[in-house]
Order: structure tokens, then C-alpha cells, then sequence
């Protein structure tokens, strides 16, 4: 089966092209350095010719409020047009547990009209909701500063490996759409501020991490329950210790704007 991945070189997106490749499919990693771009709309008839399955884990490069808006919007007009166009048959997105629930913020502004814009297509599709990935802890912090400080309130989150979002993905991506959400999300529950401080001491960041109960995620108000998935998410098994020491030093981050 030929599966589109689109931001097919991105943290998730190169996992998962790997992966789909081990299970035999013809998996074509897509992204501006292979001749695709989505804003634009080069490459895109092309790439898709023959497609089943579009996966798109693509991230926009800015998260200014208005660019992410029209990255997400414009990319995902121009997707989807392009798939009714090649007869792809299941559009995969990858977004974010709580979503819904985070319109304060603008990156999350944006990946609601990229979500309301594949409802509203004629392409069957799945759209995949994974919370927070490890590797996005330090970018977290990164997007989080006071002054010099990170400020993060002190509520629950299940975050998850990369690996184990690209796994998820890749079992949904094989699958038929289920024209819905569905959740994946890490196996333990952690405090924000908690993780982030325990992974910036791991990278020997010396930044001090506030717990502070007005602090914004994103942007966005945030409260005890906003980031947790409901109790159907499909859960991976890598721990956070097993990760931190399995890939010791090693791992890449996950990109923000001020990585
Ligand atoms: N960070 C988290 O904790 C988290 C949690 C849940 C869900 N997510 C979602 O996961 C998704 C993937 O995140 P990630 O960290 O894997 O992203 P990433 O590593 O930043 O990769 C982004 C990918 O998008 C590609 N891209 C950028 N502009 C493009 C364009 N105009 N046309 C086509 N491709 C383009 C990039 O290609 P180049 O490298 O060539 O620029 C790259 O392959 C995002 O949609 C995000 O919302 C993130």
C-alpha cells in the first residue's frame, strides 16, 4: 500500500516512515527538502499519484499566532484537495489530546481549523490525538519562560515517547478511518512543572522551573484535567525513566520556535 507521509522527515514523521517501510509498505516521506510542499502545493499531485493513505504529521516552521494559523489552514486545503483529486482513501492527521479545549492558545487555534477542515472533507479520516511527547519537555520549557525563569502550572499530564506516537500512528495509518478522534497518550501520569524540571536537570539545563498556577501552556489557561486523555486512549509502554536512560543524551528534541 503507498502511504504519504507528509513532514515525513520531522521527528514523528521519519519514525514513522520506518516503521511502515519494516511492515512492508511503500511508505514516501514527503517535505519541502523532497520536493513537497504543502503551502505552496508543489509536489503534491505528483507524490500522491497512486497513494492509499495520506498521513500528515507535518508542524508548521513558525508559531506565531498567524502563520501557524495559515500553515495549518492553507497546508490542509491544499492536502486535501490534492487527495480528492488522486482518490487517496484514508487521511491520517496527528494532533494534540485536548485540542478542543485549548482555544486560548493560538498554536492550538490553528490545529483546531486543521481538524475542522478534514471533518468538513469528503476524505474519510482519523484524526490521531497524542499528548505530549518527551522529547518536547526541554520545548516546553523553551516556550514557557518568565524573565529567566519556566513557569508552569503544577497539573497532571500523561506524556509519551516519540517512538510510541510514531508506533500508534502507524497502526492507525494500516487501519480503516474510523472518521472520528482517536487518543494515544504515555502510560503514567506526571505534574507539569515536576517533569519538565526532572528533564531539564537531565540535560544539566540549569533553568529553574516555577510551579505557578497562572501560568499559561501555550497560551492557554490551563486547568487539572485539560491535558489528560479520556480513559479509551490506546497507551504506549515506554516509561519516562526507561526513555531517559535507554536514549541517554541522545535524543533529539522535539522543535519549538525559541529550540
Ligand atoms: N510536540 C508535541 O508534544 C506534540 C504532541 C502531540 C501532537 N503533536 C503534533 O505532532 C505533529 C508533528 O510534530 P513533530 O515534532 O514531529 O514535527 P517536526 O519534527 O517539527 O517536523 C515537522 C515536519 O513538517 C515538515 N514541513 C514543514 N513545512 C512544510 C511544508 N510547507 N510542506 C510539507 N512539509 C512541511 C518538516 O519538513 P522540513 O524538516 O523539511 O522543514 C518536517 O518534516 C505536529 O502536527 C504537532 O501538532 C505534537
Amino acid at each position: 500500500m503507498k502511504i504519504v507521509v507528509i513532514g515525513g522527515t520531522g521527528l514523528i514523521g521519519s519514525k514513522l516512515v520506518n516503521k511502515l517501510r519494516e511492515q512492508g509498505q511503500e511508505a514516501v516521506a514527503a517535505a519541502p527538502n523532497t520536493g513537497v510542499n504543502t503551502l505552496t502545493g508543489n509536489g503534491l499531485a505528483e507524490v500522491l499519484k497512486g497513494a492509499s493513505v495520506v498521513v500528515d504529521v507535518s508542524n508548521s516552521p513558525s508559531w506565531d499566532d498567524a502563520a501557524v494559523l495559515n500553515f495549518f489552514e492553507t497546508s490542509t486545503r491544499n492536502l486535501l484537495t490534492s487527495e480528492a483529486a488522486a482518490g487517496v482513501k484514508h487521511h491520517v492527521a496527528l494532533s494534540v489530546v485536548g485540542t478542543d479545549r485549548l482555544s486560548e492558545s493560538g498554536y492550538f487555534r490553528a490545529k483546531i481549523a486543521q481538524e475542522r477542515l478534514i471533518k468538513e472533507s469528503s476524505i474519510p479520516y482519523t484524526i490521531v490525538h497524542a499528548t505530549q511527547f518527551f522529547e518536547f519537555l526541554k520545548g516546553l520549557a523553551d516556550i514557557s519562560m518568565v524573565g529567566d525563569k519556566v513557569h508552569l502550572p503544577h497539573v497532571l499530564f500523561q506524556p509519551m515517547a516519540a517512538d510510541d506516537v510514531a508506533s500508534g500512528v502507524a497502526r492507525i495509518a494500516v487501519g480503516p478511518p474510523v472518521n472520528g478522534i482517536v487518543e494515544i497518550a504515555g502510560p503514567e501520569q506526571f505534574r507539569l512543572d515536576d517533569l519538565v524540571r526532572r528533564r531539564l536537570a537531565a540535560l544539566k539545563d540549569p533553568r529553574e522551573v516555577i510551579a505557578d498556577p497562572k501560568a499559561l501552556y501555550s497560551g492557554a489557561k490551563i486547568s487539572e484535567g485539560t491535558l489528560l486523555p479520556g480513559k479509551n486512549a490506546r497507551l504506549g509502554e515506554t516509561t519516562f525513566e526507561t526513555w531517559l536512560t535507554q536514549s541517554a543524551g541522545t535524543i533529539p528534541s522535539a522543535k519549538s520556535p525559541a529550540a
